[in-house]
């Protein structure tokens, strides 16, 4: 089968896919899979396999897409593919691209007109699930617990105070762009002007907000499930961010995770990986969810688990859980990358 292998993106996580997409492209079984790399530039454009293989192995990003874009007879392409015919050969695409465009439904949109089979979430479970608002509403109708919040956007933050908002939530809030991933955004504030500050960030990457009540102390788990209508879940992850550091950040996820330790997997009664497998399942279930899906929680300190988020295109980097997850349940990263595809034709 030829594989079409889509990475980049115009998101804040370009980076992170391109690690994605390398451990990715490692994995994947060569005598099986014949591979098309689709690099998706800061801009927008999707290259051909031969000039994302240039980026691949390392030439500068910028000069390779200005170059390609130059070649091209029009002035202004029309993105984002500039080289439709290397699509028509693709059995299956692979969009590893996290974020923005990537994760939110479009991409799963575009290849859907192009009538090629993709790893992943289709459209709708794509866009709600990377909401974090539509996500949680979702959840709650669905009865998985996750954490209480408010919706803030410009029509309404000047009704809200950080006084009101910490009455109903709690002292400790975090805000969050409702449409972004990696941490990015995301402020932990304790008062009216940090709170203030974090909003007027915050909307930088989205003009909806959360403001979300934290718990104490939080144990952070992740579970990663695999499959369609008759999904695995894998064994239960921990990631541990020294007391120091706020929560688990952009920096401490991918600039470096040096001091950040993961236990893969974690050692936590059974009745509590019991509930953690079955919320996760009513939560692939009630989102739509379609071939993979790392899904986070926090535990309070009494014991009590809360869905916090979920990721229809986790990270494959080398810090990642999804595949660690697996790893330690038995799948290896080659057999894990070759079910995700084999899920995409089913
Ligand atoms: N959004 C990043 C890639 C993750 O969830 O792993
Ligand atoms: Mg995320």
């Amino acid at each position: 089968q030829h594989i079409g292998l889509i990475f980049g993106g115009n998101s804040s996580e370009h980076d992170v896919s391109k690690r994605s997409a390398h451990n990715i492209f490692d994995a994947m079984d060569k005598d099986k899979y014949q591979v098309s790399l689709f690099l998706m530039t800061k801009s927008g454009y999707i290259l051909g396999n031969k000039d994302s293989a240039r980026v691949f192995n390392g030439e500068p990003e910028d000069e390779v897409a200005k170059e390609a874009l130059d070649r091209l007879d029009q002035k202004n392409p029309l993105a984002p593919i500039i080289n439709l015919s290397e699509v028509a050969n693709i059995d299956v695409f692979f969009p590893i691209i996290h974020g923005n465009l990537g994760e939110d439904g479009t991409i799963q949109g575009l290849l859907r007109l192009l009538q090629k089979p993709y790893v992943g979430t289709g459209v709708l479970g794509s866009a709600m699930s990377f909401d974090k608002d539509i996500t949680k509403k979702i959840l709650q109708l669905a009865g998985v617990t996750t954490t209480r919040y408010e919706v803030v956007t410009p029509m309404t933050s000047e009704q809200f105070t950080y006084q009101q908002l910490s009455d109903e939530l709690g002292e400790t809030l975090f805000v969050k762009p409702a449409n972004q991933g990696s941490s990015v955004g995301i402020h932990k504030v304790e008062n009216e002007e940090d709170y203030r500050e974090g909003i007027r960030d915050a909307f930088r990457y989205d003009s909806k907000v959360l403001v979300e009540e934290a718990i104490e102390g939080p144990e952070e788990l992740e579970i990663s499930v695999l499959g369609n209508h008759h999904p695995i879940v894998s064994k239960v992850g921990a990631i541990k961010v020294p007391k120091s550091d706020a929560f688990y950040t952009y920096d401490n996820k991918f600039v470096d995770a040096s001091h950040v330790e993961f236990d893969v997997p974690v050692d936590i009664p059974a009745s509590l990986s019991e509930e953690i497998t079955k919320m996760g399942l009513a939560t692939y279930q009630a989102l739509g969810l379609k071939g993979m899906a790392r899904i986070d929680y926090l535990v309070s300190q009494d014991g009590k688990p809360y869905v916090s988020e979920v990721n229809t295109l986790p990270g494959f980097t080398n810090i990642s859980l999804y595949p660690q997850l697996f790893a330690a349940s038995g799948i290896s990263y080659t057999e894990l990358i070759d079910r995700l595809i084999q899920l995409a034709i089913e």
